[in-house]
């Protein structure tokens, strides 16, 4: 029988030695079954991870492999072995030995694997954790989407990461709300219709809610001690945020706190990669809090956490996408946001209202682009297809733009482009939201299921983080010897 988690080499090979001598996994029928009495492992996602595993690391091999010893066993192989070595959320437990009669050819197929397998690879490829939130403070909308939710789906899809966790910061969006939690309440259900309706898929990706893992409070607390309130209070997105919610000498004190317990969410399930829009630009120097409480905690107590790195978004139009008056954002308290949930009908009033170029007249002057929110917002979301359907005067906007700075270009049929490029991607959202919408306990039951998982994830890391704080006295037989001992000899 094997318990904890140990790093390296050899260690791989017992494990996946052991998982053989469980035998009968040639009739395997659901992986599922059989992996959830060997070990604890956290349901969400599996599948996908059995997927993306599969596809990188051991399709070669088992291709190759003269002996069929039946997919099944095949797949949980794959999976088994990977995960075991890596993944923290992973328990062994122990089981029973069972004969196996083709456990010689497995054995065969077993070592090839591990020799092929090196850590180093299997870090490479599957340690990619990837991990984002919002604070459910209001809708979504078109900044969010470009700035990030674009991105996670395309991520999401592209499936090159060990796993993936988007939640809902209600914890953090508490801090300056705390008076007003029923916001916070009605917002999260219209967070979550826009995660799915953009397309985050609960089989692909963890969606949970902060507030449901004590876990995260937990490694709060631990973490607080490893930086001061001078290094907090010197931190540039603090600033700003305090001046922004004019605050002045009355900071609630969890406010204060709120990029420490960021530092915790993104710690706590061992994220490397953080997608963040420039929107929270701080975002950036708040990961160094996290960066650098991650390593402050790993050279006091021992290697557990790991650093993330901030992935921002693609290019500057993506970064900040400008609000519909023009100005430098897109932003609720500006009034000036299209959201993704809005109809077909708000979109185009708003995009028909949209600022463009004041000096720009009459449809004879030239135009400037520059500053132009309809371009920025062009420059954001349209396609060559999009001009081949809509405009195909223009091959693209390229075309566009010239024209429009020769002169001869109207406002108001680059904002009818803009309506229909807009409109022809919120569609599919409109239509999967109404869909949504019409069983709303279901919605309910994914965000409970994605926390319970997220939770799993959360526990795991947490016995690992108390065992290396020295605070795991109940599980320490060796501690417990001692002192008996110790008082013994009194
Ligand atoms: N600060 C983010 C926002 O304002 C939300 C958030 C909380 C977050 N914790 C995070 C984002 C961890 C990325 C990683 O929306």
């Amino acid at each position: 029988a094997q318990t904890g988690l140990q790093k390296g080499h050899s260690w791989r090979a017992t494990v996946a030695f052991s998982a053989l001598k469980c035998g009968s996994f040639a009739s395997l029928k659901s992986p599922n079954e059989k992996i959830g009495r060997l070990f604890r492992y956290s349901k969400v996602g599996f599948p996908f991870w059995l997927e993306s595993f599969c596809r990188c690391v051991f399709v070669d091999i088992i291709r190759h492999h003269p002996t069929s010893c039946g997919d099944s066993f095949h797949r949980f192989l794959c999976w088994c072995v990977p995960h075991a070595a890596i993944h923290p959320c992973i328990k062994w437990l122990p089981f029973p030995i069972l004969p196996s009669k083709k456990l010689p050819d497995m054995l065969k197929i077993t070592t090839f694997a591990i020799q092929k397998t090196t850590p180093k690879e299997i870090q490479h490829r599957m340690g990619k954790i990837i991990l984002t939130g919002d604070r459910p403070t209001g809708k979504l909308h078109l900044g969010h989407y470009v700035g990030s939710l674009r991105r996670r789906v395309q991520l999401q899809n592209a499936g090159d990461y060990e796993r993936m966790f988007v939640f809902m910061a209600d914890v953090q969006a508490l801090t300056d709300n705390a008076d007003n939690p029923e916001k916070i309440r009605q917002n999260m259900m219209e967070v979550a219709l826009d995660y799915l309706a953009a397309g985050l898929n609960p089989e692909k990706c963890t969606l949970f809610v902060q507030s449901q893992i004590p876990e995260l409070a937990e490694l709060t607390t631990y973490l607080m001690n490893l930086i001061t309130v001078s290094r907090v209070q010197r931190n540039p997105t603090v600033k700003t945020e305090i001046k922004m919610r004019n605050f002045e000498a009355n900071i609630p004190l969890g406010f204060f706190c709120y990029p420490v317990s960021q530092a915790a969410d993104i710690a706590l399930f061992k994220a490397t990669t953080v997608p963040a829009g420039e929107d929270q630009e701080p975002m950036i120097e708040q990961l160094e809090v996290t960066r650098e409480l991650v390593r402050r905690f790993n050279q006091t107590y021992g290697e557990v956490l790991v650093e993330p790195a901030i992935m921002l978004p693609e290019n500057a139009t993506a970064r900040r996408l400008p609000g519909t008056d023009g100005k430098e954002k897109m932003s609720k308290s500006l009034g000036n946001c299209i959201y993704l949930s809005d109809s077909a009908e708000e979109v185009w009033q708003k995009v028909r209202s949209m600022y463009t170029d004041p000096t720009h007249l009459n449809v004879s002057d030239p135009g400037h682009v520059e500053g132009n929110a309809v371009f920025t917002y062009l420059d954001a979301f349209s396609t060559d297809d999009d001009f081949a359907e809509f405009w195909p005067e223009f091959k693209n906007l390229d075309e566009l733009k010239a024209a429009y700075t020769a002169g001869g270009i109207g406002d108001m049929k680059c904002k009818k482009l803009l309506n229909n490029v807009i409109n022809k991607m919120l569609e599919p959202m409109r239509v999967r939201r109404h869909e949504l919408e019409q069983d709303i306990p279901e919605i309910y039951n994914i965000l409970k299921k994605g926390s319970e998982a997220a939770r799993e994830v959360g526990a795991a890391t947490m016995d690992e983080v108390r065992k290396a704080m020295r605070i795991d006295y109940f599980n320490d037989a060796e501690l417990i010897r001692q002192q008996a001992e110790k008082f013994k000899a009194k």
